[in-house]
C-alpha cells in the first residue's frame, strides 16, 4: 500500500487554495491548509472533512516560519507537497504605490514563498523526495497596468522556481509554477468586477472565451504532484484558457 501522503496548501481556505486542498483530500492526501482567518480555515476545513488541517499562521511572519514548519513535522510527520498559493493583489496607479504597500505585497507573494520552501526543502532532502507548486500569474507574462508589485513579485516566482528546479531535482525534489489565467475567485472579482473595460479585454483575448475555475488549477496541481508528472521539474504551466497566447 502506498504510504499517507502530506501536503501543505498556504492560503488553502479560500478560492484556488481551497479548491487545490479539495482535490487533494478527495484522492485521499493529508492537507494542511495555512491561512489567517480561523473562520475561513474551519468553514474549509468542515467542507474538507478528516483529510484536512487547519493552521492559523500569518506567512508574513517569517521569524516563525521555521517553527511552523518544525511544529507540522512533530504533529503530522513527513511533508511531501508543499503548494505556495497565498497570495495578495493591488490595484494601484504606478506613481501612487508606496514603499510600504510594495514591501507588503513583496513579503507575502515572494519573501515568504522563500522561506516556507526553504524550511521544508530542509525536510525534503533527507528523504530525497519532495514536490513544490509555486503559483505565479498572467501579470509575469505580459505587462497588465497598475499591478506593479504584485507583477514584481510574480515574476520572480517564475525565475525562483527554475533556480529551484536546477538546484533542488538532483535532491529528488521536484519543482513547478502554474501561471492561472483569469480565474474566478475573490481576488479576481476585485480586480475585475467593477472594471467592465478590464474584463472585456482579459475575455477578448482569451481564446476559451471564459474565465476560468479554481477547479481548473486543482486538477493541474494534481496532477502535477502525482508520479503521471514524474518528468516534470522547473515547468511554468499556463492554465489560462489560452489568455498567455491570446491577440
Ligand atoms: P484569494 O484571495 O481567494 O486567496 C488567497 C488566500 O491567501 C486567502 O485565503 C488569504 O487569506 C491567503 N493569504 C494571503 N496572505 C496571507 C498571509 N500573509 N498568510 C497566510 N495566508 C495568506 O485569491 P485566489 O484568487 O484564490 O489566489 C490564489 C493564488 O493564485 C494567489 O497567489 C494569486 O496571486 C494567484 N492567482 C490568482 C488568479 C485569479 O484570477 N484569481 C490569477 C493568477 C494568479
Amino acid at each position: 500500500m502506498k504510504k499517507q501522503q502530506l501536503a501543505i496548501v498556504t492560503g488553502g481556505a479560500s478560492g484556488i487554495g481551497l479548491a487545490i486542498a479539495e482535490s487533494f483530500t478527495k484522492n485521499k492526501i493529508r492537507t494542511i491548509i495555512i491561512g489567517r482567518d480561523k473562520k475561513k480555515l474551519q468553514s474549509a476545513k468542515k467542507k474538507l472533512g478528516n483529510y484536512c488541517e487547519p493552521i492559523s499562521f500569518d506567512l508574513t511572519n517569517l521569524k516563525e516560519v521555521p517553527n511552523l514548519i518544525k511544529y507540522i513535522i512533530k504533529n503530522f510527520g513527513y511533508i511531501d507537497i508543499l503548494v505556495n498559493n497565498a497570495g495578495i493583489n493591488q490595484k494601484k496607479e504606478f506613481t501612487e504605490v508606496t514603499d510600504e504597500e510594495f514591501s507588503n505585497i513583496i513579503q507575502t507573494n515572494l519573501q515568504s514563498v522563500f522561506s516556507i520552501s526553504r524550511e521544508v526543502v530542509k525536510k525534503m532532502i533527507l528523504k530525497k523526495n519532495g514536490v513544490i507548486i509555486n503559483i505565479s500569474s498572467m501579470a509575469s507574462q505580459y505587462g497588465i497596468p497598475k499591478v506593479i508589485a504584485y507583477t514584481a513579485s510574480k515574476s520572480a516566482i517564475e525565475g525562483m522556481t527554475r533556480a529551484m528546479a536546477v538546484e533542488l531535482s538532483p535532491k529528488g525534489i521536484r519543482i513547478n509554477c502554474i501561471a492561472p489565467g483569469f480565474i474566478e475567485t475573490e481576488m479576481s472579482a476585485k480586480a475585475l468586477n467593477n472594471d467592465p473595460e478590464r474584463k472585456n479585454k482579459v475575455l477578448g483575448r482569451t481564446p476559451l472565451g471564459y474565465l476560468g475555475e479554481p477547479k481548473d488549477i486543482a486538477t493541474t496541481a494534481l496532477f502535477l504532484v502525482s508520479d503521471a508528472a514524474k518528468y516534470i521539474t522547473g515547468a511554468v504551466l499556463p492554465v489560462d484558457g489560452g489568455n498567455s497566447i491570446g491577440f
